[in-house]
């Protein structure tokens, strides 16, 4: 079920957000340009009533939780309505929670060792994190032979310059960046760069 969500995404930005009123305004600017869902991570105070927030306002518009550490925080947001998850390593407490409670999980991984655990959990969607730090695409071209029912999506380091080559590898289903909503977009609220470069970078995805 979460292939075919992260399939129909391509592209996740990942957001981090000071209110629930900016939430809204950034999503709003990234569906605009034409992006279908979004990572709000917790990585603020804001960030839960953020995700509740968008939701209610834009019910066509798939809103995940990203920066989920601990079982504690995946039922957190798992309460407020968030369509998946996203953690940035492979922690056992929080897949055991996702996997009890249904909650789509994307686990970070790194490494073969760390893929093999997930893949042990019952688990076939990663995202490789720091994706341009641990290796980037040579890695998932190592990593699609051994493991062909492994999917990813590489997250970090991922700009308009690599989307392209990132969404061509096979194995991977989508992308996750923050280049599209970056902390100086946000502070001057630049809503129309934010729909520009979420247009540039949808319009990539759909050549490749
Ligand atoms: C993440 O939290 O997943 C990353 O910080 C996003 O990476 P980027 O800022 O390099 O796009």
């Amino acid at each position: 079920m979460i292939r075919e969500m992260l399939s129909r995404l391509r592209i996740i930005p990942v957001l981090t957000v000071s209110s629930p009123e900016q939430a809204l305004a950034v999503c709003e600017a990234l569906q605009a340009g034409g992006i279908q869902g979004v990572e709000i991570t917790l990585r603020s105070d804001a960030a839960l009533d953020s995700i509740s927030r968008v939701r209610e306002a834009m019910p066509d518009f798939i809103v995940g939780a990203g920066t989920v550490k601990t079982a504690t925080d995946l039922d957190s947001v798992a309460e407020r309505g968030a369509a998946f998850a996203v953690s940035p390593g492979l922690s056992d407490d929080v897949v055991t929670r996702a996997l009890a409670r249904s909650t789509p999980l994307l686990p970070g991984v790194a490494t073969a060792s760390e893929l093999m655990r997930g893949l042990a959990a019952g688990l076939d969607c990663f995202k490789l994190f720091p994706a341009e730090a641990v290796g980037g695409r040579a890695l998932l071209k190592s990593l699609a032979a051994p493991f062909p029912e492994a999917a990813f999506c590489p997250t970090g380091g991922v700009n308009l310059d690599n989307v392209s080559d990132y969404l061509a590898l096979p194995n991977v289903l989508c992308v996750g960046g923050s280049w599209m909503v970056a902390d100086d977009l946000l502070a001057r609220e630049d809503w129309p760069e934010v729909a520009r470069l979420s247009a540039a970078a949808m319009e990539l995805a759909g050549r490749v």
